[in-house]
């Protein structure tokens, strides 16, 4: 699906002059990583795999995982709370939570989070695209906005893949971290900077089997005794995944590219799913963009699903890489299969606390 923002209304609509140019402007953005750092080395002590191994083939040199006690409407709420104070404002009128693993199957995660936050009955739901999720949620988001339903919204991306992975499946278990990176989105109009859109949107659903928690949910149910440890744990078959993901982020890139307009050299930073950095250079490449452009910090946070594009965001504009007025592509790919990219123009904003300070208190 290809969507342009704003949604053209009907000529005879009389709200048309004001709706014509109404579209979603990311006026605030926070990220946020529980304090437990692991490194490879740590995983190297009970894992056959290795330091190199793991930096060689993905990039990543360590990630964070959230204590036991530290769910994922935590991290969130934190992720929210410091993007509600970049954006200077302490209320909102919906909020978005993006993830794969919610606290619970049921309810949805952001109701709690909108609690945590103190933001008492707000419209709140979660959205489910697993790595894709931050582009699906802003793609939700700037729906709500664009169509009046909302003045603003508080979207969050995040995960506690600490919480599925199988510590057995080596192939998988070095990949993912936990975090949660956010943003606030108002009303505003389409050529301001900060203004989201153009969207590309799409999915898949044969390849289901690809990325996957088998059970626990109505197809595979799960009673005591029934469920393997690898059911009931994060499945990835990571080379065809890998094949999949470059084609879908370069496809869905180049196709949000074309719906805006921009020729890829004009794109000042490509900011990507942090899937794997390999995955990553070989989508800036084929889109022709030098890796300089390409943003990542998957060496610091791994791949954090939901959360890895707002986080990756938010270390790019805290460390200067990311200024005012920047052209930026986001591109995603996850479970699904889905995958999403959009076009954005970074805004003005004060100065951004990086994810990885800890000073806060997470809710
Ligand atoms: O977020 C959603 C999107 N996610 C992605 O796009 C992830 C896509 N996939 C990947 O990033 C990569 O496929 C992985 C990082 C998951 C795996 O890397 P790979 O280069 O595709 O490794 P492989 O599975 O082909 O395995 C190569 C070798 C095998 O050994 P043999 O059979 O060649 O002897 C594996 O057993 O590496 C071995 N291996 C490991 N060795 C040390 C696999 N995992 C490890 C490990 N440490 N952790």
């Amino acid at each position: 699906m290809r969507t342009s923002t704003p949604p053209a209304p009907g000529p005879s609509d009389p709200t048309a002059a004001v709706r014509r140019d109404r579209a979603a402007v990311v006026c605030g953005v926070g990220g946020y990583v529980p304090p437990r750092v692991v490194t490879n080395d740590e995983l190297s002590r009970f894992m056959d795999t290795s330091d190199e191994w793991i930096r060689k083939r993905t990039g990543i040199s360590r990630r964070h995982f959230a204590d036991p006690g530290q769910a994922t409407s935590d991290l969130a709420a934190e992720a929210g709370r410091r993007a509600l104070e970049s954006a200077g404002v302490d209320t909102v009128d919906a909020v978005v939570v993006t993830t794969t693993t919610p606290d619970r199957s049921c309810p949805a995660t952001a109701p709690l989070v909108a609690t945590k936050l103190g933001l008492e009955g707000v419209a709140a739901f979660d959205v489910s695209a697993v790595c894709t999720g931050f582009v699906y949620g802003l793609a939700s988001a700037a729906g709500l906005i664009a169509t009046g339903v909302a003045e603003r919204v508080l979207l969050i991306g995040a995960d506690t893949y600490s919480a599925i992975l199988d510590m057995e499946d080596r192939t998988n278990a070095i990949i993912f971290g936990d975090g949660a990176g956010a943003v606030v989105l108002r009303a505003g109009h389409a050529d301001e900077p900060g203004a989201v859109g153009h969207f590309d949107l799409g999915s898949d659903g044969s390849g289901e089997e690809l990325i996957m928690v088998a059970a626990g949910g109505s197809r595979q149910r799960k009673s005591p005794g029934d469920v393997s440890r690898q059911d009931e744990h994060f499945s990835m078959r990571g080379k065809e995944v890998y094949r999949h993901a470059v084609h879908r982020m370069s496809a869905s890139a180049r196709a949000a590219l074309e719906l805006g307009g921009w020729k890829a050299e004009e794109v000042d930073h490509l900011v990507p799913h942090q899937a794997n950095i390999r995955i990553l250079h070989t989508v800036a490449e084929e889109l022709g963009l030098p890796k300089e452009r390409c943003v990542s910090n998957i060496g610091s946070v791994g791949n954090t699903g939901a959360a890895s594009i707002p986080l990756a965001l938010v270390d790019a504009v805290g460390d200067g890489t990311v200024k005012a007025g920047d052209r930026i592509l986001l591109t995603a790919f996850g479970g699904g299969l889905t995958w999403g990219a959009c076009l954005l123009r970074w805004p003005s904003l004060p100065p951004v606390r990086p994810s990885h300070d800890n000073g806060g208190t997470p809710a």
